[in-house]
């Protein structure tokens, strides 16, 4: 039997408009350590992924080079650049994957790929377990969790177009996990369209495949405006 790798991807490279900081979010102070730095340390921790790839701004791969070789001296973490959009850089970490010198990556057709994003810190190793373990069952998932709020589409002119059912909606968190050629066939195949995806099971969904939402956890929250740094270090300080 093939043995499967699970590699995962950490995109690294936004500016983080929405935190209106005058640095990358990623690299700002939660209790002590740098956001990167909690979510990295939680994947390195797990001992589960092989390799470990980060995604940075062309800018910034000096400075990820440095807090790696500083931090974290013994992980199997690697770096690529990242690009315009999320998006953008997902890609070229799965691009990264298939260039290693093991031939691994574009081979073996039962290799998964776990995505998460680094500006959520709060992430745990059993939210992991439970997307890899979904993963060798399904081809794409993602951890969601219901909406508190009422959720409206509303028009340009800010007029209300339509509103969903609440109990059919769940906010959808990173880990992702994916087959990893699906993944990266997907998102060659939306190069070009005029669409922003925010996540890839929007691409996997996009592409006509199926995408399974299992629970993830409130305090697994993204960490994207001034307010979400103030509830994650309350989290973070109840969790000890
Ligand atoms: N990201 C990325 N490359 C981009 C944009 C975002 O790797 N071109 C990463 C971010 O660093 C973040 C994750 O994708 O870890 C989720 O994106 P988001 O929370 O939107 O972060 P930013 O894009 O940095 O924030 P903002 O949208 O407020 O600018
Ligand atoms: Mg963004």
């Amino acid at each position: 039997m093939m043995t499967s790798k699970i590699a995962a991807i950490i995109p690294a490279a936004g500016v983080g408009k929405r935190m209106k900081a005058d640095v990358n979010k990623v690299w700002l102070n939660l209790n002590g350590k740098s956001i990167i730095e909690h979510t990295l340390q939680v994947f390195v921790d797990s001992g589960l992924f092989e390799p470990i790839v980060v995604v940075v701004n062309e800018d910034e791969v000096r400075e990820f080079k440095e807090f790696l070789a500083e931090k974290m001296p013994e992980a199997n973490v690697l770096i690529t650049q990242g690009g315009k959009e999320r998006q953008n850089s997902v890609f070229n970490g799965l691009q990264y994957l298939s260039t290693l010198s093991d031939g691994e990556w574009s081979s073996n057709n039962t290799n998964l790929v776990l995505i998460h994003d680094a500006a959520r810190a709060l992430v745990s190793i059993r939210l992991i377990k439970e997307v890899v373990e979904a993963g060798k069952k399904y081809q794409a998932v993602s951890l969601g969790i219901p909406v508190k709020d009422t959720i409206k589409e509303v028009d340009t002119e800010g007029f209300v177009t339509n509103t969903p059912e609440r109990t059919r909606l769940w906010a959808i968190q990173t880990p992702q996990i994916f087959n990893y050629q699906l993944l990266y066939q997907c998102h060659q195949k939306v190069i070009g369209i005029e669409r922003n995806f925010s996540d890839d099971c929007g691409i996997i969904e996009y592409c006509g495949f199926p995408v399974k939402i299992i629970p993830g956890s409130y305090e697994n929250l993204k960490i994207t405006t001034p307010e979400d740094l103030i509830v994650a270090e309350a989290i973070m300080r109840r969790n000890g």
